[in-house]
């Protein structure tokens, strides 16, 4: 096990080139179950997400090989292996393998997922889904069974706006008999991508992107090829790290429409911005202006970027009120950020941030993904060495990020744990 560390006060400049999305690649894997023959899909990010998903596909009998920037997946010879405890419980996305797997088998047993503990992350609505379309669903000893004499189009009305169940719904609806309608779906730009790859493989999908999706489904999947699209979360990660404490910085294959309301909040507080075709340029404030955040459905500002967007309003002047409506709890990073001198208090679903202020560096522990982006970029700001732990969950969604922040002339760097400090950490 690994630990960070940041020595903050360094100014980044530079170029920095974004990987392959993560909340694409986890659905892209699974979805490769639905054809039958080779896969291949370029550009996923390396990140450990992307190692356990193809680990499980290569536990139900998939083949797949990495070359340098693309992944060949051969998943003639899966089969409907029951997948109750292991990988499945390190990440939430392990979900898609029951869309898939229905979508293919007609069955599948998959354990309940893991990930980021955000506060409740309910599955009701691809449940909802599933038996929609046929099949029959039972939670069994934590694993959730499902099976279906066939599969049949329908009518589905998302109560929650999920991208989970929007994506889930896809993968086991394109191989359905007749129409599937889902309504109220989410319109993220990952879902158009997993759609996509499954019309690449020969599926019919009309609507992927707004909130009606329409799939008619088809008897057979075939294999193709596909190139995933950046990562909008890790490229507004950077790109709030420039506003932090750039000098200006490059940021490289990114869609910056995909960062709109990212790029016009920061905006807002004085950042200056320059929009290419697949580049954004950050020069910073002169000074940085409080403002306010409501985390919302697509397009809106992502509940992903909350949590390193917090970050920054510390060095921001004046109050600002960080409101997170997708994960009304998504707010363990505030007490680490107080250690660090940060003035915040969360009341509900809001969080309360006076500054500016100088943060110092302090020990603090990664509870999540984006709380580990959010205290880097901390660090990045605060005076002295800040020490991160719980670097498994950063290292599931940002690649290569020692090396990307080296680059631009950040001091950070790793270190192993002793065996003393993991039984601390584990205790
Ligand atoms: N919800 C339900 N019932 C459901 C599904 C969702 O009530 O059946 C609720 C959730 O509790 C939440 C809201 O609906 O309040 C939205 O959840 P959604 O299903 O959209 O989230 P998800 O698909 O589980 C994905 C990303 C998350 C990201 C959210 C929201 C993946 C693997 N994960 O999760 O990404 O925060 O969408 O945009 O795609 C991250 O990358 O750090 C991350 C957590």
């Amino acid at each position: 096990m690994q630990k960070l560390f940041v020595q903050g006060g360094t100014r980044l400049k530079g170029r920095v080139r974004i990987g392959g999305a993560k909340n694409s690649a986890v659905a892209l894997l699974p979805a490769t179950i639905l054809a039958n023959s080779e896969v291949v899909i370029e550009g996923l990010p390396n990140i450990s997400d992307v190692e356990t998903l193809s680990a499980l596909l290569e536990e139900i009998g998939g083949t797949v090989k990495r070359s340098d920037d693309s992944v060949h997946i051969d998943p003639a010879q899966m089969t409907a292996m029951p997948l109750p405890n292991g990988k499945v419980k390190k990440l939430r996305a392990s979900y898609y393998f029951m869309g898939a797997m229905l979508g293919r088998f007609k069955r599948a047993v998959i354990g309940l997922p893991g990930g980021c503990h955000l506060g409740p992350r309910p599955i009701d609505q691809h449940i909802k889904g599933f038996e929609a379309l046929g099949a029959e669903v039972t939670n069994e000893q934590g694993a959730i069974y499902l099976r279906a004499e066939k599969l049949t189009g329908a009518r589905i009305y998302l109560d929650v706006v999920s991208v989970g169940a929007t994506i889930n719904i896809m993968l086991a609806a394109v191989k359905a008999k007749g129409r599937t309608v889902i309504e109220n779906a989410a319109r993220e730009p990952e879902i158009i991508d997993v759609a996509t790859l499954l019309t690449s493989m020969g599926a019919k999908i009309k609507g992927a992107g707004t909130d009606v999706i329409r799939i008619e489904g088809v008897d057979e999947l075939t294999g193709c090829m596909h190139t995933i699209i950046p990562d909008r979360i890790e490229a507004g990660t950077y790109t709030i790290m420039a506003a932090a404490q750039g000098e200006d910085v490059l940021i490289d294959n990114v869609i910056p429409q995909h960062l709109e309301p990212l790029l016009a909040k920061l905006r807002e507080m004085g950042v200056e911005i320059e929009e290419g075709e697949e580049q954004l340029r950050i020069r910073p404030a002169k000074k940085l202006t409080a403002v306010d955040i409501k985390t919302l459905v697509h397009p809106g500002f992502p509940t992903d970027l909350q949590q390193p967007f917090t970050s920054l309003l510390t060095k921001a002047e004046g109050t600002a009120v960080v409101t997170d409506t997708i994960y009304t709890a998504r707010f363990k990073h505030i007490d680490e950020l107080r250690r660090m001198n940060a003035q915040v208090k969360v009341e509900g679903a809001s969080a309360i941030v006076s500054g500016p202020v100088q943060l110092q560096g302090a020990k603090v522990r990664a509870t999540d993904l984006r709380a580990g982006a959010a205290l880097i970029i901390a660090g990045l700001m605060a005076e002295g060495i800040t020490e991160i732990t719980g670097l498994e969950h950063v290292d599931r969604g940002y690649e290569q990020l020692t090396e990307k922040l080296t680059n631009l002339g950040a001091k950070i760097w790793r270190e192993e744990m002793t065996d003393q400090e993991v039984e601390q950490l584990q205790s």
